[in-house]
């Protein structure tokens, strides 16, 4: 190849020119590639020099190293130059504005059903009770045969009792807090000042105002003289302290196995009368069951349903609400909220 000091000028002006217009880092790839790589014209130039005498070789070697290292130059120049737009750019789109608000999260806080039995614990601790608690895989003697519940007894059925296999363990998911009654009476010697507030099971399908797990308080009282003016004082500080002080108790006579005699509690709430729970004088058969002296002692218990009383004391006209989990609901009873 002739060498040609004018065709070497134009192949370093038209590197230069070429560096000079190059925006970013794939095309300076490119032009490196084109004007400093082995096959760019100066490189070939300087390939060729071998074949010219010593003068012309020295002469040529010169104008030719020296073309090289100014495009050497300009793209070490445009390389930075690229660069320090890159470092701005980054800095500038992933710039952390540490004076920004922190994006809210809303805090955990406790269910209204939970709430409540805090409410109903902290009451009869007031009144000097204990709170008591019990498993809720229940053993199906403590369920009902403790309770005076026989066997035959149609809340003992398929339909209502979610029963444990293999059924010859006899164990049965607590269809009611009353067992706890008998786990106490059994291992606490009167006088008994206990509420037992829990979960509870039924086979029930979810409806407006079913929940096949819900929640029971239970209360029991076993000491000398206990009365049903008692219990009927009990429900009526009870029922005061949960709906307000205009709330009014009846006891409308019932039948529970477990109690001799029994009644159903009603409140007067908002202009109507509503049943609230169960209760009565805890039945001798079950005081002698679990030995206590019924000479000596008598007493008297109460069992309410929780979500009922929920429903009732807010208005709340849909179980959904309570079981669903919505935060919106729990946000509603000032939970929660940030
Ligand atoms: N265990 C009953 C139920 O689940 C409620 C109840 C009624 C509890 C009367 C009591 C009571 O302690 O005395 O329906």
């Amino acid at each position: 190849m002739a060498l040609d000091k004018n065709q070497i000028e134009l192949d370093l002006k038209s590197a230069l020119s070429e560096i000079a217009n190059t925006k970013n880092f794939d095309s300076l790839k490119q032009v490196k590639i084109d004007h400093l790589g082995d096959k760019s014209p100066l490189a070939r130039a300087n390939q060729s020099l071998g074949s010219l005498d010593a003068k012309d070789r020295s002469d040529f070697g010169k104008f030719i190293g020296d073309a090289r290292s100014q495009v050497n130059e300009a793209f070490r120049k445009k390389t930075e130059e690229l660069e320090s737009e890159r470092d701005v750019q980054v800095l500038q789109t992933e710039r952390v504005d540490v004076t920004l608000a922190k994006p809210r999260t809303l805090e955990g806080g406790l269910h209204p059903l939970t709430i409540l039995t805090n409410e109903i614990s902290d009451l009869f601790i007031g009144l000097g009770y204990n709170v008591a608690e019990g498993p809720e895989l229940e053993s199906e003697w403590l369920n009902f045969d403790a309770l005076n519940i026989p066997a035959d007894h149609p809340a003992r059925s398929m339909q209502d009792t979610f029963f444990i296999e293999p059924l010859e363990a006899k164990l049965v998911l607590r269809t009611h807090t009353s067992p706890v009654q008998i786990r106490t009476m059994l291992t606490q010697k009167p006088p008994i000042y206990v509420i037992c507030p829990g979960k509870t099971y039924r086979a029930d399908e979810l409806d407006a105002t079913h929940t096949p797990v819900f929640h029971q308080v239970e209360g029991l009282v076993v000491d000398e003289n206990i009365t049903m003016a008692d219990l009927k004082g009990t429900l009526d500080y009870f029922a005061k302290s949960i709906f307000g002080n205009d709330v009014k108790t009846r006891l409308r006579p019932s039948f529970f196995p477990f109690t001799e005699p029994s009644a159903e509690v009603d409140i007067f709430f908002n202009g109507r009368w509503i049943e609230w729970g169960g209760c009565g004088m805890v039945n001798e058969k079950v005081l002698i069951a679990c030995g206590v002296d019924v000479k000596k002692f008598s007493g008297f218990a109460f069992g309410m349903g929780l979500e009922r009383t929920l429903m009732v004391k807010h208005g709340i006209t849909d179980m959904h609400d309570i079981v669903e989990g919505d935060v919106r609901f729990s946000q509603s009873f000032g939970v929660g909220k940030k």
